[in-house]
């Protein structure tokens, strides 16, 4: 097992009915600004329920997040947070609305151009690069990024999309009610089962270090996906169903599988160009991304593989590779039965297509990914080839 060291302070308050804890957990007196995004929850009644927990509180709302959330609009809201003097942010949505939140949090009082927050990429954003840090907490509505109990974030700026971290940036708190989620249309359902599967394959799919625990923790949370997925998108309110896709999405990004195991996020960073070129959604990009770079990669990750194909699909015939060939199939088909497509044609992407996404991989320094950094452009051209 590799060192690791592990933090994570976020308390989770799982779920029905689960509202009244705002009042318990924000602090009385607080300024709290709400922050959301399109509107799915202002129409669900859900900020007005939010609303009437926080009593006598001063509230403020800052809605009109989108997906994939763009630097211009936080930085809208990071002025009001400065004006009305902010001192608790509530974010009701799902990933996005959340990432969203934590830049908010980070911009508000940043000392210098915030902007350096999307440069800092994967370096922690210090205490002493903010004048101070404004807490949040988070009412879940989309079980998929994980972002409800970690500390990073994906920011949409002119050419890409832009991860950063920073310990400060921890929900205080997380409202998991899988019943919140319940007026998900289908296809945000399907990205979430995919997202939560993906995040947990580039933290397990990578080569073995004798990681018991997080390996069956990794093909727990793998094996729970594969068993309710389809149930979550048949029966849209069907509430255990929703409840272990909740916590599977939750454990599949809150730190715990992947401590002290090697982490491979390639197909993030190519399913963010992808997202930023052509607008299609995060966890639709990774699941035409994912089977090809297990081809492609498939000699690195053998070992990995063997045990995917043998412990999470139950393979037990056949040769190794015969093994890992079918493993990968069935990663496929299960993506596919989801309703979700696998293929860059099928999403209108053209071969000559595949150079522009080589050219903003280039651009934004991604060659060298993959969980020994031996993972080049070229490597990512004959990915997206093999992904057409
Ligand atoms: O904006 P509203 O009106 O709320 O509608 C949203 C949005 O259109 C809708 N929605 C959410 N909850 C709903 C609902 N509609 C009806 N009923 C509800 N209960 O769903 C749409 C998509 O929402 P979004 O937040 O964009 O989806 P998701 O949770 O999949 O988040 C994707 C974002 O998270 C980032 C992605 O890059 C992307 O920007 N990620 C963040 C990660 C992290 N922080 O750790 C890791 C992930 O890999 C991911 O990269
Ligand atoms: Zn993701």
């Amino acid at each position: 097992m590799l060192n690791f060291e592990l933090y994570n302070p976020t308390r989770i308050i799982f779920g029905k009915d689960r509202l009244e804890s705002i009042d318990k957990y924000v602090p009385a007196g607080a300024h709290v600004l709400i922050t959301y995004g399109g509107g799915s929850a202002l129409k669900s009644g859900l900020i007005a329920r939010i609303r009437k927990v926080l009593g006598n509180r001063k509230v403020d709302e800052f809605g009109g997040i989108e997906p994939n959330p763009r630097y211009v609009t936080l930085m809208k809201a990071a002025a009001v947070v400065r004006k009305e003097k902010v001192d608790f942010i509530l974010a009701v949505g799902g990933g996005s609305v959340i990432d969203g939140t934590k830049f908010i949090c980070l911009a508000s009082y940043f000392k210098g151009d915030a902007l350096e927050i999307l440069k800092a990429g994967f370096r922690q954003i210090t205490p002493a690069e903010v004048e101070k840090n404004v807490p949040f907490a988070a009412v879940l509505t989309l079980p998929a990024t994980g972002s409800e109990m970690n500390s990073g974030g994906v920011i949409s700026y002119a050419h890409g999309k832009f991860p950063f971290k920073s310990d400060m940036t921890f929900p205080v708190f997380s409202i998991l009610d899988p019943s919140l989620s319940f007026t998900l249309p289908q296809v945000q359902l399907a990205n979430g089962v995919v997202d939560a599967f993906v995040h947990t394959t580039e933290q397990y799919l990578t080569y073995p270090v004798d990681a018991r625990l997080q390996d069956r923790m990794a093909e727990g949370i793998l094996q729970t996906l594969v068993e309710i997925g389809a149930t979550n998108i048949a029966e849209p309110e069907n509430y255990d169903a929703r409840a272990n896709l909740y916590w599977s999405a939750t454990m599949a990004l809150n730190g715990f599988i992947g401590a002290g195991v090697p982490q491979d996020w390639a197909t993030h960073m190519i399913g963010h160009e992808i997202t930023h070129l052509f607008g299609i959604d995060h966890a639709q990009t990774l699941a035409i991304i994912l089977p090809a770079l297990l081809e492609v990669r498939r000699k690195k990750k053998h070992a990995k593989l063997l045990q995917y194909a043998e412990r999470v699909w139950n393979i037990t015939e056949g040769s190794e590779d015969e093994k890992i060939t079918l493993a990968i199939k069935k990663t496929r088909d299960f993506f596919e039965s989801l309703g979700l497509k696998t293929r860059l044609s099928e999403r209108g992407i053209k071969p000559e297509q595949v150079d522009i996404l080589v050219e903003h991989l280039r651009a934004h320094g991604f060659t060298a990914l993959g969980e020994a950094g031996d993972h080049d452009l070229e490597t990512s051209r004959e990915i997206l080839t093999k992904a057409l």
